[in-house]
């Protein structure tokens, strides 16, 4: 966003787009939020959008498309195979990414389950700064391991530590010698990684861990799903790139990388995903999966309109006014709730503000969810819809022991150009007052539990009244107000 100064007001966001297309909202009375979260099972993945106020689930798939995007999706050619639309795609790629190999795969995890297949087998190993969700069930499923090797403090929720997402090389030195290089088929970097707050890698860091990959010659791989914001972040915290455009610091990060993926979900702003290389062995490795799980070699189960979605959402990564829309917001919310002592992972990363719902129901244990908890209940007294990102979201090991989660985050996602100053106003708002009230927010528990992705499809119960009691507190300091 640019640096816009203020006459008497201070610092804020200032939106660099207007707003041509909308969607109506509807907030409906916090009875009828109540009948929903609990048919929903506690659980916000299960809310119908009819029920829900401000979306902040996620930004993948939400982003607002700009015009050109959308008039691109008019030329689109329609083609099973040799597709115009996907040569405009593979430009892109080539053109942002700097590689010359592309595979269309249908969104992010289905790059991931081709790269899994080719490469994971019984007994790998695969380290990486932190992992994702849909990364790490892919990897078990090939009957690997993830290690996951953060630096220290990453997961301190109060830093000042602008690059939290890095990984620490010496104990990826240290990783390899134990388990062996021959049992590592790639060291995974996520970019912005996702599950501690959207929190970047610095490129010196990137440099630090191609060079212990070159040393043992392991392959390095980029999940750029928010490799834009990453780009975004190291222009404004990593001296010498200050004056680079986000252009030359992207293609810096995928030329390090030996083969990068990507949801377009989120890295374009469309639909779909992808994974190129510039090294044919890797891609030829990789090529005969895509016919067998995501569809021809041009268009990879994504919509050829998607596909030229996807093409212009690329070339516009590169624009800074863009791709700083999100993180401006996001700073805007996380130094506001942390100025009123609200707990919230700083310093403010992408994707979404992260508070601390660990911290702030500090009176119930992990196995209660607190962040499934929080979750629920902002949803009760505001219409937000936010993600948990803890002890839910994880799994259970081989013993059926849950893995408790290093933190208990609600993600509150700011998806890019989607809402306004004063609904992000808003959501701050109803957060301090939950934080206020936080003593009445109870636990969860499972009544339906999937084997995989349980937080997806889990349904889950309120272990007491807390609910209804929470309700009612709302509606004694509200009135009739919604
Ligand atoms: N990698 C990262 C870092 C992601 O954030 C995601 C998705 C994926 C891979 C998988 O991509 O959804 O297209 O299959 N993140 C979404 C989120 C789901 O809400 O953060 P996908």
């Amino acid at each position: 966003m640019k640096n816009i100064k203020f006459y008497k007001m201070g610092e804020m966001p200032l939106e660099q787009h207007k707003v041509r297309v909308v969607q109506k909202l509807h907030l409906v009375p916090i009875a009828e939020r109540l009948n929903a979260i609990e048919e929903a099972g506690f659980n916000t993945f299960k809310l119908t959008t009819r029920h829900v106020f401000l979306d902040m689930l996620t930004d993948s798939g939400t982003n607002a498309m700009s015009d050109q995007q959308v008039a691109a999706m008019f030329q689109a050619d329609d083609a099973y195979a040799g597709s115009e639309s996907f040569a405009r795609l593979h430009q892109a790629v080539e053109d942002v990414l700097g590689k010359k190999y592309f595979l269309p795969a249908h969104q992010g995890r289905a790059a991931e389950n081709i790269i899994c297949k080719a490469f994971v087998k019984k007994g790998s190993i695969i380290p990486t700064n932190y992992h994702f969700t849909t990364t790490l069930a892919h990897i078990l499923d090939n009957g690997g391991k993830v290690e996951e090797l953060l630096c220290e403090g990453a997961l301190d929720i109060k830093s000042d530590n602008p690059f939290k997402g890095n990984m620490d090389v010496e104990k990826l030195e240290a990783c390899i010698q134990k388990h062996g290089a021959e049992n590592i088929p790639f060291v995974r970097m996520e970019a912005s990684t996702n599950l501690i707050g959207g929190q970047p890698f610095s490129i010196s860091n990137l440099m630090d861990v191609r060079h212990v990959c070159d040393k043992y010659n392991i392959m390095l791989v980029l999940d750029a799903s928010l490799l834009g914001e990453n780009a975004y972040l190291v222009k404004q915290r990593e001296d010498h790139w200050h004056e680079n455009t986000l252009g030359d610091i992207l293609k810096m990060m995928t030329n390090l990388a030996d083969l990068v993926y990507f949801s377009a979900r989120k890295l374009s702003s469309s639909r779909g995903g992808g994974i190129c290389t510039n090294q044919k062995s890797l891609y030829s490795r990789m090529e005969a999966l895509i016919p067998l799980y995501e569809g021809f070699l041009t268009y990879g189960g994504i919509s050829v309109r998607e596909i030229e979605a996807m093409a212009v959402g690329l070339r516009e990564t590169l624009d800074e006014t863009m791709i700083s829309q999100s993180p401006s917001f996001i700073k805007y919310m996380v130094e506001t709730l942390d100025k009123a002592g609200i707990p919230v992972v700083t310093p403010p990363g992408v994707l979404g503000c992260h508070v601390d719902a660990g911290q702030i129901c500090s009176h119930l244990s992990q196995s209660e969810y607190p962040a499934g908890a929080f979750a629920a209940a902002l949803y009760l007294i505001s219409g937000v819809r936010g993600m948990e990102r803890g002890t839910l979201s994880s799994i259970r090991d081989e013993n059926g022991v849950e893995v408790l989660a290093d933190a208990e985050l609600v993600r509150l996602a700011i998806p890019r150009r989607v809402f306004t100053l004063s609904q992000i106003n808003y959501v701050i708002d109803r957060v301090m007052w939950l934080y206020d009230h936080r003593e009445y927010i109870g636990g969860l528990k499972f009544v339906y539990e999937p084997p995989v992705l349980r937080f997806f499809m889990g349904g889950l119960e309120a272990t007491s009244d807390w609910p209804e009691r929470l309700m009612a507190k709302f509606r004694k300091d509200f009135g009739d107000s919604l």
